[in-house]
């Protein structure tokens, strides 16, 4: 009786096993562990969207773990670099430019709320989050020694315990380079989703904790109103709108510049950017593509009386009264300044 009881287990266990070696074979991906790494739901606050999550690459405690070490280890570069090198999280995850081998600098965007963007960089040109890194290991970058980093890796004290319990990984040096180099990505994709700023001065504000000050108020009415009318593109909760503009920062374009163009290749969306987000602002000058404004006074200014004209200028700009520009005071530029920086939260940037 004992044997026919035990039949079917065995069957269980035998097609279990075949199951895992097909998964195994056809994802050429090693077999996760038994138990297998913790899930966790990202703590969205109550006020946003839903968050874009990646079927493919669940987020889960040992992920998060791994990739919140990797973003700040230069063991991924020969350079000494890290992402952490230019996403610094003193600045919001930010530096202040990036320039190419061109020549051609770049403000360094923020990691923040990324799991609510559904593009990434000043153009839009990368759609997914989880890859995006895969670049970073190219000359131009990290300068990643492909050998060097297997040794590294998995000589290291602890990351290929680390590997093991985010991703079933039992050794480093079975992944062949894509597959690596992708679970490094993914894992700090992980980290990075998790990166949430939703506790600044206006957020304490939009939850009766505390209250704004005579400056921040008038700030955040012209902000909010037909008067400045940001909030068009960087509304509230997240401070853009993830919608390709152009603010008129230029008359025309060439280089970097081109913005969305040089992603789509249509003459309509030449100087396009998509809206960057107003959370932490105060920590992450310059400011636009370029960096082309040192302060959150210049930028204010820029949009009170320099916004430039050409065929792609966002209407938004021109509507109603803008023609003139804004027509701000003195004082109203600086309550404008001051209702900004009550969106820095600086839990976020010190915690
Ligand atoms: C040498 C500086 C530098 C390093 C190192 C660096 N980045 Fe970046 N990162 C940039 C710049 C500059 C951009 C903007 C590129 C663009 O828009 O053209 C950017 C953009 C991004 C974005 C898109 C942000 C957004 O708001 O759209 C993500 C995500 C990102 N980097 C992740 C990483 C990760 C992960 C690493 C490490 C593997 C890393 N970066 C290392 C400079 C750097
Ligand atoms: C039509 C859409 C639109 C409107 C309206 C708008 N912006 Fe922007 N804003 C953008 C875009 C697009 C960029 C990025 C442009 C670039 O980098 O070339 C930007 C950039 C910025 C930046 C720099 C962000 C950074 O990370 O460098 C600040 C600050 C800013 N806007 C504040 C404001 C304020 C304040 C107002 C209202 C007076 C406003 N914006 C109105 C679309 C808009």
């Amino acid at each position: 009786m004992y044997l026919h009881s035990n039949r079917p287990k065995t069957v269980l266990i035998l097609g279990l096993g075949v199951l895992l070696w097909m998964v195994a074979c056809t994802k050429d991906e090693p077999v996760v562990t038994p138990t297998g790494p913790t899930p966790i739901e990202l703590t969205v606050p109550p006020f946003f969207p839903k968050p874009y999550l990646n079927p493919d690459n669940p987020l889960t405690y040992e992920g998060v773990k791994l990739g919140k070490k990797l973003y700040s280890d230069a063991i991924l570069s020969s350079n000494g670099l890290s992402c952490s090198s230019c996403h610094n999280k003193d600045l919001s995850y930010s530096t202040p430019l990036f320039t190419d081998k061109n020549g051609a600098s770049t403000s360094v965007p923020p990691h923040v709320n990324l799991a609510f963007n559904p593009n990434y960089n000043w153009n839009g040109s990368l759609p997914i989050l989880d890859t995006l890194c895969m670049a970073d290991f190219e000359p131009e970058f990290f300068n990643t020694n492909r050998d060097t980093l297997y040794r590294r890796l998995s000589t290291h004290a602890e990351y290929p315990g680390l590997f093991r319990d985010a991703f079933g990984i039992e050794n480093i040096n079975d992944l062949e380079y894509r597959a690596l180099k992708l679970k490094i990505c993914y894992a700090i994709s992980q980290h990075i989703r998790t990166l949430i700023s939703a506790d600044s001065k206006f957020d304490k504000y939009v939850m009766n904790k505390v209250n704004l000050d005579a400056m921040e108020t008038e700030g955040m009415s012209i902000f909010f109103s037909e008067k400045g009318d940001c909030f068009h593109c960087h509304g509230a909760p997240l401070f853009t709108d993830n919608i390709f503009h152009n603010n008129g920062i230029d008359e025309t374009f060439t280089g970097l510049d081109q913005g969305r163009f040089l992603v789509t290749g249509d003459p309509k969306h030449l100087g396009l950017f998509s809206s960057p987000t107003l959370r932490n602002i105060e920590y992450t000058a310059p400011y636009m593509h370029d960096g082309r404004f040192e302060t959150l006074e210049e930028v204010v200014e820029f949009y009170n009386s320099g916004v430039k004209h050409s065929e792609t200028l966002d209407p938004l700009m021109t509507k109603d009264n803008k023609m003139t520009g804004l027509q701000l005071t003195d004082y109203q530029k600086k309550c404008l300044v001051a209702f900004l920086k009550t969106l820095s939260d600086l839990q976020f940037v010190t915690d």
